[in-house]
């Protein structure tokens, strides 16, 4: 079972159809989705993207917003290059269909979000991710050179360990020729050739047990470049999103956007008071990291289960034009936001850290890019500034592009790889043995490496961790591939990242907050 193609895109969310729609000109692409195309973290996105519009707003506003949201940890340069091609890549998502909100005037409509000094982000009402999704996979579906292959399982990539050569995290020289991707239907795996692969499989929020991140977030790409030997870093800053709808058992929880924050929706606590002007000077729109915690630990002071956001203040039709997603969902669960508070309450929502590239997006294998939530590209420093990682998935998609057509001469396919060696291996019956080891691990994760941390809590999470991951170890070995034995171990090797990496970050530091290691201790 093969498969040959010059570029294959492992993800269909904003990373992998931005890049898809850039390198069809130039060769066959196949683009892998674990569901269907349209379900991915990009179709939630709700605020917008931010990209320098109009004055008084400027590059070095957002570079020195982006750069302190991120506690000092960016990479300088990446921030500058991303923040400065910003508008390029919004004019081509306006090409590719994208209906960005204006105003009468025709000026694009602006939004606002925490961390942010002046209205930059660009919105379609409270839905942008939905208007995006679509216009992409609408421009890739008309190509006749890209073949979408949906509810497929990327499993692995290929590389020389899989001609029985080692390779070790130190080499230089590993080289990804495709991937092995299972059909979960019929338990067949297509080894997939490919001269060179984007990885775009977005981010891991299902790690936790209350997240705003669909399904299909866990982890995987990441997991894969990790036992390829490839470099992966940053993995303890989660980002917690502060306002989420609190609707006990819904899963994935529904956000509630920042703009409206930015808008002038006030978080308050049980006494009604508006808190956060106790942490910090921004009050409701300080960066996200701070927000969270303070939520945090109001929940903790008041023993309560939720805060409050406040929007009945502001113009009743305004609001139900603006957000009215937010509107028909409240309402839906009888809460009529225009007359009454919304609770909201902290989710795991952004995973900044992922696999290292540089500036083209290039990983630490050859021929092997990533982009998008499972890239770690320095932009996001220890804590990413809302609405900037859209933008950064359009940067990086397009630079990975250009590098990978310049160099297309290089890269050949690799034709002599064994197909995938399921020997010895028996169909899994019990299924509860999985969905029981996922809620412990998104129960360990929550309680133990959430939003405030310490040397204690990350310890007994990874001992914790240690049963699970010889269980899932075993019980791959002996298993015919299913997605959900598979996603299960990417999650067991994603939570042993971040917990290890959290163990080494000997200070607190945007989103890592550890009470073993104060900072700026704004807590009551
Ligand atoms: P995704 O869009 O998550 O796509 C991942 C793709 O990878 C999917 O197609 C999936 O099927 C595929 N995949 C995963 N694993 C496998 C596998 N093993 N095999 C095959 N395919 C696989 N950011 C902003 O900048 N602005 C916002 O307003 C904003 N709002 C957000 C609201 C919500 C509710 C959420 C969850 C996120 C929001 N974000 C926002 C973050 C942003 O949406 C994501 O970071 C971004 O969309 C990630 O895009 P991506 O292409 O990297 O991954
Ligand atoms: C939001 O709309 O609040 C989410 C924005 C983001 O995650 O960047």
């Amino acid at each position: 079972m093969r498969k040959k193609t010059d570029f294959l895109v492992l993800g269909s969310g904003i990373a992998g159809l931005s890049f898809a729609l850039k390198v069809a000109e130039h060769g066959k692409v196949i683009i892998v989705a674990k569901g269907n195309a349209d379900e991915t973290a990009t179709r939630y996105a709700q605020g917008g993207i931010a990209s320098v519009t109009y004055p008084p707003d400027n590059f070095e506003k957002h570079i020195a917003d982006t750069i302190g949201a991120g506690d000092d940890m960016s990479d300088d340069e990446i921030v500058k290059m991303t923040i400065y091609e910003a508008p390029q890549r919004v004019k081509e998502l306006v090409k590719w269909g994208v209906r960005f909100d204006q105003e009468p005037g025709g000026r694009f409509d602006l939004g606002k979000e925490g961390g942010h000094s002046e209205k930059r982000v660009l919105h379609h009402k409270d839905s942008t991710g939905f208007e995006i999704q679509q216009a992409l996979l609408n421009a890739v579906k008309m190509h006749p050179n890209i073949q979408l292959l949906e509810n497929h399982f990327a499993v692995d990539i290929i590389t020389q360990h899989h001609l029985g050569i080692k390779v070790t995290r130190a080499k230089k020289d590993i080289t990804c020729f495709g991937a092995y991707v299972l059909n979960p239907q019929t338990h067949k795996i297509y080894t997939v050739l490919s001269r060179n692969t984007m990885m775009a499989t977005g981010g891991a929020g299902n790690l936790y047990s209350s997240t705003t991140n669909p399904l299909i977030n866990t982890g995987d790409g990441v997991a894969m470049v990790y036992r390829a030997k490839g470099m992966v870093e940053k993995m303890e800053f989660i980002q917690f999103h502060p306002t989420a709808l609190y609707n006990p058992g819904e899963t994935p929880v529904f956000l509630i956007t920042e703009a409206l924050r930015g808008y002038g929706a006030i978080l308050r606590n049980h006494h009604l008071e508006a808190f956060m002007d106790e942490y910090d000077q921004r009050g409701s729109l300080a960066p996200r990291d701070i927000v969270a915690r303070a939520i945090d630990n109001e929940m903790k002071v008041s023993g309560k289960s939720h805060v409050w956001l406040d929007s009945t203040h502001l113009n009743k039709n305004e609001i139900i034009n603006r957000f009215p997603g937010i509107y028909t969902k409240c309402m839906s669960i009888n809460i009529d936001i225009t007359k009454e508070m919304i609770p909201v309450v902290p989710a795991a929502h952004y995973m900044v850290g992922g696999i290292k590239v540089d500036k083209h997006g290039q990983t630490s294998i050859h021929n092997l890019y990533a982009s998008g939530e499972v890239a770690s590209t320095g932009l996001h420093g220890a804590n990413r500034l809302a609405s900037n990682s859209l933008l950064e998935s359009l940067v990086f998609s397009h630079n990975a592009s250009v590098n990978v057509l310049e160099n297309l001469r290089n890269s050949k396919f690799k034709t002599d790889i064994p197909d995938w060696d399921d020997e010895g291996t028996t169909l899994n019956e019990e299924m509860i043995l999985i969905t029981q080891s996922v809620k412990e691990l998104q129960s360990i994760m929550s309680s133990y490496v959430g939003i405030v941390r310490s040397n204690l809590r990350l310890k007994r999470a990874l001992d914790r961790l240690e049963i699970l991951n010889r269980e899932t170890e075993s019980l791959y070995e002996k298993s015919i591939l299913s997605s959900e034995i598979c996603e299960l171990r990417n999650m067991v090797n994603l939570a042993f990242l971040v917990i290890k990496m959290a163990m080494q970050r000997k200070e607190s530091r945007g989103l890592h907050y550890s009470i073993d290691y104060p900072k700026n201790l704004k807590i009551k």
